[in-house]
């Protein structure tokens, strides 16, 4: 008897778990109801009188140390688990970098002429993308049935040709002309639509930005100064600027905005067609029919209008080859603009 509680003991002293099933083997052979310290409790009757008392004192400690160790492999297995990394991060790493998107480069763009208009005092207008004949047209001294409607391939609404899909922003001019008194100086970023057959330089869908300064003695030198410092904070300080003439109804006079590409690669003289100048938008003074239209006093107050295509800008600063790019939502072609802002 005393052999057998010695050899439990040592047993129960250098017990060890490292899982739960080993934990419950444990609990089985020391701990249940039919273990085999109970077993030697049921010996007891075979052990002489005299010797009883003392043998039940060491049984009871055996069976408390088996029970002071259970609570200890207990404890001991859930150090072993908290330890292990898949349940607690090691906070000593250094994170995992989140894959975070990119802002697409016409928004990019958009966002940088809105932050350079803004520092000249430009307030952003919006208008609808659906848009009467008059606001897209008529109002911009297009009279019906006039040839410069044909300048721009438009889509029509079927069942009624008074209604159509913006083919330029100039509409939200007139909007604004509309409802607001002098000095309106505003820029009017948005979608456009022409129909046109979708290549790698033409697109049915595009976006622009155009901008409108109405007041007392505005010139066509404020307009050039206006073209000038817009195109040194986007494209950089030595950019060069040309107006060239051009014929727009609802400006006069009229001028294409060119800027200096260069010519000096190959790629260069391709871009430009030999020139080094690249257009990238149309501009004039408001003419005064148009201010009528809207409702202003041509004889007081004069005005600048300018607009311009985003992909064109964003083609030109980026160096992107094919317009189809920007709406195939190709995320090899997105990723590259993670580091541009
Ligand atoms: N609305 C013209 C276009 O889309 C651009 C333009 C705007 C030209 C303002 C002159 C003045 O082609």
């Amino acid at each position: 008897m005393n052999e057998k509680i010695e050899t439990l003991k040592q047993e129960i002293s250098q017990y060890a778990v490292t899982n739960t099933d080993e934990l419950e083997q444990y609990r089985l052979r020391f701990i249940s109801r039919k273990n085999v310290i109970g077993d030697l409790f049921s010996e007891m009757k075979t052990v002489a009188a005299e010797e009883r008392k003392a043998m039940g004192v060491r049984l009871n400690d055996l069976k408390n140390s088996a029970q002071d160790k259970f609570k200890e492999l207990i404890a001991s297995l859930e150090d072993q688990q908290n330890g292990q990394p898949d349940d607690v991060p090691d906070l000593t790493l250094p994170p995992i970098p989140d894959s975070l998107g990119s802002i697409h480069p016409l928004t990019q763009i958009q966002n940088r002429v809105v932050e350079i208009f803004e520092q000249m005092g430009f307030n952003v207008a919006e208008g609808p993308e659906i848009e009467t004949d008059w606001h897209n047209f008529t109002a911009l001294n297009f009279p019906p049935n006039h040839p410069a409607r044909e300048m721009q391939d438009t889509f029509f609404i079927e069942k009624n040709p008074d209604i159509v899909l913006r083919t330029h922003t100039s509409s939200v001019q007139v909007r604004l002309m509309e409802s607001e008194k002098p000095p309106i100086r505003a820029i009017m970023p948005g979608r456009v639509y022409r129909n046109e057959a979708i290549s790698a330089r033409a697109h049915c869908v595009f976006h622009q930005v155009e901008g409108l300064y109405v007041d007392r003695n505005v010139s066509f030198a404020d307009l050039k100064q206006t073209l000038l410092h817009f195109a040194k904070e986007l494209f950089g300080a030595e950019t060069k600027i040309r107006l060239r003439p051009s014929y727009f109804p609802f400006t006069e006079p009229s001028a294409e905005l060119d800027i200096w590409w260069g010519t000096e690669t190959e790629a260069d003289r391709r871009v430009t067609k030999g020139t080094g100048w690249l257009e990238i938008g149309g501009c004039g003074m408001v003419d005064p029919n148009v201010l009528e239209n809207c409702g202003i006093d041509s004889e007081e107050f004069t005005g600048f209008a300018f607009g311009m295509g985003f992909e064109r800008i964003a083609m030109i600063k980026y160096q992107i080859k094919d317009l189809r790019l920007f709406t195939e939502n190709d995320v090899r072609f997105l990723k590259q603009f993670r580091a541009f802002n």
